[in-house]
């Protein structure tokens, strides 16, 4: 084959895995149910300012660690932290985002499971003729059942971890790439249809006409975790990623295409649903439910809506899919690179996984009465701390690590720009990022 064809194969399979760690139930579930329960537009303008002063550079931080280290994120940050001198601690920071990535993914394997009852259950029809009372009361009905709810976590992560023990994730990767612009073409078919319904100008002002008053340092809090949650940042998850990066390639244009289609798909996520929320009358802080009691409604009102239903759940399993096995490969690598076996240390990962996930699944039924917490649920503390606390936390270490312990040419030549761009983006690190993950992390906890 020819070089330049080759590089530019490899460039694109780069950002293809990026976007596929990215683009997820971040997207089209987690963020319009947060913006709903956090006051719309406010909410909507502090994340996006986080995705653009935290997120994207911190992104590219964690990104350039694993590609100037070139090994797994624990012996990256270990063999850089010797480099500069510093202390072989820094290590533990790649143990640390592992437990993060352990705790999204019990939840995450639940909702996923979700689609897969909702992909089921929409291609047999069953949501043709219900009105949205009764597809409300439906979706209860199944959160309460724990055996339904336990069966799709089960059948998911097993899905999830065969593809990382098989270690085929970049076929299947592949496959999602070809298929996501099917997903984003639903998304935009749905939009379309929004903008004929009576909610639409009630649901873009909702979204777009920001309503300062509601800015409380809760909201600010759920912002800045929602930021770092769905551009995969803060678990050292993308930080595997960076280790293959391609030589010529430029970071910053990599990571920007990615958080550019990551806040695209959320914003037309976003537009659906609330237009159906407020056509309906329903309340936009519904919770958790949000997308998988709306979009069946909307999908009810178009032709061939059980088809569209069923394509959609489809996929959206599969770009979920993606994202649980950036979420697994993590802890599999570390425990690989302790000298399990590949497909061991996946099933230990999984049944671990699973076990955790268990919480998360008996929390609307056998153990709703549990709270251990605030007042808060299994299902909701792990949902809300790991990605609120843990990831920001990780995020910020990867900031200081990057700006401030590295050394500087091999960060400056692993962000793969000249020196003003490098300039431009340690500044903004240094003195933007940093300060400010650590004030909202501050102002959030105290
Ligand atoms: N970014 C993914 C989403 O939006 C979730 C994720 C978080 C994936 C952290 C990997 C690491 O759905
Ligand atoms: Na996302």
């Amino acid at each position: 084959m020819n070089a330049t064809l080759e590089r530019w194969s490899t460039r694109r399979a780069f950002i293809l895995a990026v976007t596929g760690a990215a683009v997820g139930l971040g997207n089209i579930w987690r963020f319009p149910y947060i913006t709903g329960e956090n006051g719309g537009a406010a909410f909507l303008v502090l994340y996006v300012a986080f995705v653009l002063l935290l997120g994207l550079p911190i992104m590219m931080a964690e990104i350039l660690i694993g590609r100037a280290g070139r090994r797994s994120p624990v012996e990256s940050l270990g063999h850089l932290a010797a480099l500069a001198g510093a202390s072989r601690h820094w290590r533990f920071l790649g143990l640390f985002g592992a437990f993060t990535v352990f705790c999204i993914l019990s939840f995450y394997s639940v909702v996923s499971g979700w689609s897969i009852e909702f992909f089921v259950t929409a291609i047999n029809g069953g949501f043709v003729g219900r009105d949205p009372a009764e597809i409300g009361a439906g979706f209860e009905a199944f959160l309460a059942d724990p055996w339904r709810m336990v069966f799709n976590h089960t059948l998911f992560l097993f899905m999830t971890m065969t593809v990382v023990a098989a270690g085929v994730a970049k076929g299947l990767e592949r496959l999602n790439n070809l298929l996501m612009p099917l997903l984003y073409l639903l998304l935009m078919l749905l939009a379309g249809y929004a903008a004929t319904t009576d909610g639409f100008g009630t649901a873009l002002a909702w979204l777009f006409r920001p309503d300062l008053a509601a800015i409380t340092p809760m909201v600010v809090m759920h912002a800045m975790g929602h930021a770092f949650f769905t551009l995969a940042v803060g678990a050292c998850a993308l930080m595997a990623y960076g280790a293959y990066m391609p030589e010529r390639q430029s970071l910053p244009h990599a990571a920007g295409a990615v958080a550019l289609l990551d806040v695209g798909v959320a914003l037309l996520a976003g537009i659906a649903i609330f237009s159906v929320v407020f056509s309906q009358g329903m309340d936009p802080g519904e919770g958790p439910g949000l997308m998988f009691v709306t979009l069946p409604i909307a999908f009810a009102e178009l032709p061939w809506g059980a088809l569209w239903l069923s394509t959609f759940f489809l996929l959206l399993l599969l770009a979920t899919w993606t994202s649980s096995i950036n979420l697994a490969e993590p802890m599999v690598a570390t425990l690989q690179g302790r000298g399990l076996g590949r497909g061991r240390s996946a099933t230990l990962v999984g049944v671990l996984v699973w076990l955790m996930g268990l919480l998360s699944a008996l929390s609307f039924s056998t153990l709703s009465g549990w709270r251990p917490l605030f007042g808060m649920n299994a299902f909701d503390l792990v949902t809300t701390i790991p990605t609120e606390i843990f990831l920001p936390v990780g995020g910020l270490l990867i900031a200081v690590f990057s700006a401030w312990v590295m050394p500087r040419h091999e960060a400056q030549a692993a962000l793969g720009v000249g020196e003003s761009g490098f300039f431009l983006w340690r500044t903004v690190v240094r003195w933007v990022s940093i300060p400010l993950a650590a004030l909202v992390l501050a102002a959030g906890l105290l």
